[in-house]
């Protein structure tokens, strides 16, 4: 079917506490596998584009890869543009076909994190495309941006319900303590805040940096009103994992198609775990 927005899909998930994965695509072969996972569970699912999949093969590929895929499938699917950081990258994002955005200020003072996510909603709501906007800083690593643990902030209840009543954002990313990338400890989440902060804020809630987290605070989280998960790193983690063990096990070396089959497999694989963490199986 076509692509879907992300309004089709998350105030559902919101109102019926689960949560959908939003899953970086790096490689067609990522894009097949996390389709198969969605298809095999019959589950809403998003593919998300961030800059490190643009940087490798660009906007229009990767966007691309996705509609095609997205129109063979029964099942819902959004194309999502990750962490853009200017009004530019977004309209870029909405011109290449992406049916949501995520602009991320959070490096910037509040007020300007306000001030440029209010223009950009401006702008995406002139074109119908909804708009995931962070508050607070997240740590980690995404792409190439690097968060020390020192810089991060968490997102206070008082500031998210401001930020979304002065930008006309349609999904908000609150931090929590939640962190881009695998750490060597497992992120404390702060459940406390996040209540807090659904209590105050109706709209759909955004969790980054799912990977690695357990499937008790995934279940937690989608319960205390989380409805889009974010992963990225352990399915880079996964299909490079698997692109060994297809090497390892590929008698000819001059055929590439066992081998990236091999790392799809691992791919599809964790998809399908995480799906089952979020709840929506069976959503589609
Ligand atoms: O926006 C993407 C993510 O928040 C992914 O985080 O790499 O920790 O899974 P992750
Ligand atoms: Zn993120």
């Amino acid at each position: 079917m076509p692509l879907v927005s992300g309004d089709e899909l998350l105030p559902r998930a919101r109102r019926d506490g689960y949560a959908v994965g939003a899953f970086s695509i790096h490689t067609p072969e990522m894009v097949d596998a996390v389709f198969l996972a969605a298809e095999a569970l019959r589950a809403p699912v998003i593919l998300q584009v961030g800059r490190r999949a643009v940087r490798h093969s660009g906007l229009g590929a990767c966007c691309l890869w996705v509609r095609a895929r997205a129109a063979a499938s029964p099942v819902p699917a959004c194309l999502h543009l990750d962490h853009a950081q200017s009004f530019e990258a977004i309209a870029q994002g909405i011109q290449a076909g992406c049916t949501s955005v995520m602009y991320d200020g959070s490096e910037l003072p509040f007020a300007d994190n306000i001030r440029e996510t209010a223009a950009i909603a401006r702008l995406c709501r002139a074109v119908g495309v909804p708009l995931e906007a962070e508050v607070g800083r997240v740590a980690g690593v995404e792409d190439d941006l690097s968060v020390q643990e020192a810089e991060a902030r968490l997102a206070g209840p008082a500031d998210c319900v401001r930020f979304v009543a002065e930008t006309g954002c349609d999904a908000l990313a609150p931090a929590i303590g939640n962190i881009h990338g695998l750490s060597a400890a497992v992120p404390v989440l702060r459940f406390d805040l996040l209540r807090a902060v659904a209590a105050a804020v109706s709209l759909p809630l955004v969790l980054h940096g799912g990977s690695g987290l357990d499937t008790g605070q995934l279940r937690a989280a989608t319960a205390a009103g989380i409805a889009k998960i974010n992963i990225d790193t352990e399915l880079r983690r996964r299909f490079v994992e698997g692109l060994g063990e297809g090497l390892a096990d590929c008698g000819a070396q001059d055929d590439p198609a066992p081998v990236l089959a091999a790392a799809a497999l691992a791919v599809r694989r964790q998809v399908e775990a995480r799906i089952r963490d979020f709840g929506s199986a069976g959503k589609a």
